[in-house]
């Protein structure tokens, strides 16, 4: 079967409007489940159809309608030196005329490899794989290949990818029976995933009590992006480092969203606490599918085929790959790259929630480095369940209103945003205007 386009009869116009972006979204519906390749892009939580994107470039998205947009989803996370980044493509181009793939040793992932282990404190040697859940599951398998242990512990409203072990209800009473979270998922595979509230020591404390030496490691987001955006509050991982240590158990930071954008060297080097593992994807991808796990020599020893754990790839360690990545990387090596990132992105936060209160909406706010995220309610907020006060429904009416100023945020009230070195002053001056309009407009 040949692909019709259904834009042959749509007419382009200059005003604002989505028809087009409607009549492919219209048109995927039969092609792929809801449309989508990952369902977020559907924009099932904000409402509203969603935008098809067309090309992207620097800090900008254009969609197929001809609208611009300001972005600040930046493809999840690659895009931290802005999208296509001139430097990226040029480098992609000449890899290219070798092959996209091998499927043998290449001395790219070596350079990749080396840049990885030099920057983020616990890696000392690196595994390459093709995405965050691909690096998270074998993560998982890791922590009990070198511990001989089954359970992990992992924190609500933290995402890991989407293999069955990490699926679990982020609810408290049946949090911490293990119950899964999608249909599919077998009781069996997610009994051994114990869940805890972020920042809350105690409660770790206590299954760790309440499970001796059956409790393989820790995982979690060392600031979260994935329930909106919460940070570690002070002690909170030093403590997560102790208790792990004090238990004979791992700790494992899912760097896959603060690898390379909290800093250089990750969550772990901004933070000064240093797991024992670190799984990474999104910007080490410099915007190309990778994921990585890495960690202390003496546990990555047990990957095969140097040791007895399985896990292999067809397409891991593919020079485009690489090629985006080591690219990518020594971008954001350049001096004063994340002094940069981090002001340009609290100015952008400081100036919503200025907004915000300006038309006497509840809001509170953060940002770290090339990170920011917001709640539409009284803060604090420290963990998942306080995180769900937020205002979904204001939130949905004030995506609309930032789409039709031009400024494209994360299609849901739980995903951080994130900031580039592409964004401009004068980006961020015209989306603070599209906020304040956005707000006074909705309130
Ligand atoms: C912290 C974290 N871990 C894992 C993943 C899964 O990565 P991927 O979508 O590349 O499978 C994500 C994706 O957003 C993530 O943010």
């Amino acid at each position: 079967m040949v692909y019709t386009s259904p834009l042959a009869s749509v007419p382009v116009t200059n005003a604002f409007n989505t028809t087009r972006s409607q009549a492919i979204f219209n048109a995927a519906q039969s092609l792929m489940p809801g449309g989508v390749s990952s369902p977020v892009r559907a924009f099932r939580s904000v409402g509203g159809q969603p935008i098809v994107f067309d090309r992207v470039k620097g800090p900008y998205a254009w969609d197929v309608d001809g609208n611009r947009f300001i972005d600040y989803v930046g493809s999840w996370g690659p895009a931290i030196c802005g999208h296509a980044h001139p430097e990226v493509t040029a480098a992609l181009q000449e890899t290219l005329e070798k092959g996209t793939s091998f499927g043998a040793p290449c001395e790219l992932e070596n350079q990749l490899a080396e840049m990885v282990i030099e920057a983020v404190p616990s890696v000392e040697m690196v595994r390459f794989v093709n995405s965050g859940t691909e690096a998270c599951m074998a993560v998982l398998r890791l922590m009990r290949a070198f511990t001989g242990r089954d359970k992990v512990i992992k924190f609500e409203g933290c995402y890991h990818g989407h293999a069955d072990m990490f699926l679990v209800k982020a609810g408290s009473g049946v949090a911490t029976l293990g119950l899964p979270d999608s249909p599919g998922v077998p009781r069996s595979t997610t009994s051994n995933t114990l869940t805890a509230p972020y920042n809350d020591l105690e409660a770790v404390k206590d299954l760790f009590a309440e499970n001796q030496d059956a409790i393989s490691g820790v995982i979690l987001e060392p600031v979260v992006g994935n329930a909106g955006f919460i940070t570690p509050e002070p002690g909170f991982l030093e403590g997560l480092r102790e208790l792990t240590k004090e238990n004979g158990a791992l700790l494992v930071f899912d760097e896959v969203m603060t690898g390379f954008r909290i800093s250089y060297g990750g969550a772990q080097a901004r933070f000064g606490v240093t797991p024992d593992l670190t799984t990474m994807g999104k910007v080490i991808g410099g915007g190309l599918p990778v994921g990585a796990y890495g960690g202390r020599a003496e546990i990555m020893a047990m990957v095969a085929p140097a040791g007895p754990m399985y896990q292999a790839g067809t397409l891991s360690g593919n020079p485009l790959a690489m090629t985006a990545g080591i690219k990518t990387l020594e971008l954001l090596k350049q001096e004063g790259t994340y002094e940069r990132l981090e002001a340009s992105t609290q100015r952008l936060i400081l100036g919503i929630i200025e907004a915000a209160q300006g038309a006497g909406i509840p809001i509170t706010g953060n940002s770290i480095s090339a990170m920011f995220g917001f709640y539409l309610c009284e803060g604090p907020v420290r963990n998942f369940e306080e995180a769900k006060s937020t205002d979904t429904e204001i939130f949905g009416k004030l995506h609309r209103a930032m789409l039709e100023r031009g400024v494209y945020l994360a299609p849901s009230a739980f995903e951080a945003g994130f900031t580039s070195l592409a964004h401009s002053e004068d980006d961020i001056d015209v989306t603070l205007q599209a906020f304040k309009e956005s707000f006074a407009s909705i309130k």
